[in-house]
């Protein structure tokens, strides 16, 4: 296993917001897109302590698909790892932000690990399943990192395994900041949906990440060739669908 790099306290804007809520605050997550952008979101700290019973129906039918070892990529305060942990699954989440497997811990996810998307690379056939939920498709960061880690993903994966991920088609959307957003992208050699940004919570400000949004052409592009498949879309009822994606035989 790579060594974890784990990010410095001052920069867990992500990890501060999930232990500010965790100690009962009513808090909003900011999120600073590179050309200045702002959003604030009230329902991000509350969805990621959400049970089963409020989830979005599309998330409660991906859960049907998952089997065997599993997992959790950017796990956040664990609530998909709880569940599966709590239906007897062997899970594992991981998460870059060291407040946030605390958080997890605390909320008695036996498995947690302070380890980032790109830190991820374990002994073959140690997972059957891998879940990358709340729109956690876009830590791929870009076309080229996707590709890079999908192939790790199919070393350290069992021969019938499965990426369930979750992400937003961005082309989705009248929002005329985010339609120039894609424009400027395109300009400079990114694609579209691949937005730059930051976390910020009080005095704490991540590090710049890039967040990929892919339609589902997108996504079947950059599968291509990785030796996995999209075996069936899960529709929501908006622009976020999930992806099951299987090994692809031989
Ligand atoms: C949108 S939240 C989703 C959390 C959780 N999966 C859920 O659905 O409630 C994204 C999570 O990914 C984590 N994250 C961000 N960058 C990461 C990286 N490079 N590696 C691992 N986790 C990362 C954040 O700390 C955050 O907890």
């Amino acid at each position: 296993m790579r060594k974890n790099k784990s990010m410095k306290p001052e920069e867990d804007a992500y990890g501060q917001e999930i232990w500010a809520y965790y100690k009962g605050r009513e808090i909003f997550e900011i999120w600073e897109r590179d050309d200045g952008y702002i959003s604030v979101s009230t329902h991000g700290p509350k969805i990621y302590f959400s049970e089963y019973e409020d989830w979005a129906l599309h998330e409660k039918r991906a859960m049907d698909f998952v089997e065997g070892r599993v997992l959790d990529i950017g796990c956040g305060a664990g609530r998909h790892s709880l569940y599966l942990q709590k239906k007897g699954f062997d899970v594992l989440g991981i998460d870059n932000s060291p407040l946030a497997i605390k958080v997890c811990r605390l909320r008695g996810l036996k498995k947690a690990k302070a380890m980032s998307i790109e830190e991820v690379s374990f002994k073959p056939n140690s997972f059957d399943t891998i879940i990358m939920m709340g729109n956690n498709f876009s830590l791929f960061g870009s076309f080229k990192k996707a590709r890079r880690l999908l192939n790790r993903f199919h070393k350290m994966t069992s021969q019938n395994a499965t990426i369930i991920a979750e992400t937003r088609d961005p082309y989705k959307t009248d929002n005329p900041a985010y339609l120039e957003y894609y424009e400027f992208n395109k300009k400079r050699g990114r694609m579209s949906g691949q937005l730059r940004g930051r976390v910020r919570f009080e005095k704490y400000v991540g590090k710049w990440f890039d967040w990929l949004m892919v339609s589902k052409e997108e996504m079947q592009e950059i599968l291509n060739g990785t030796g996995w498949k999209v075996n069936k879309f899960i529709d929501s009822e908006d622009s976020q669908y999930i992806a099951i994606i299987k090994k692809a035989s031989e």
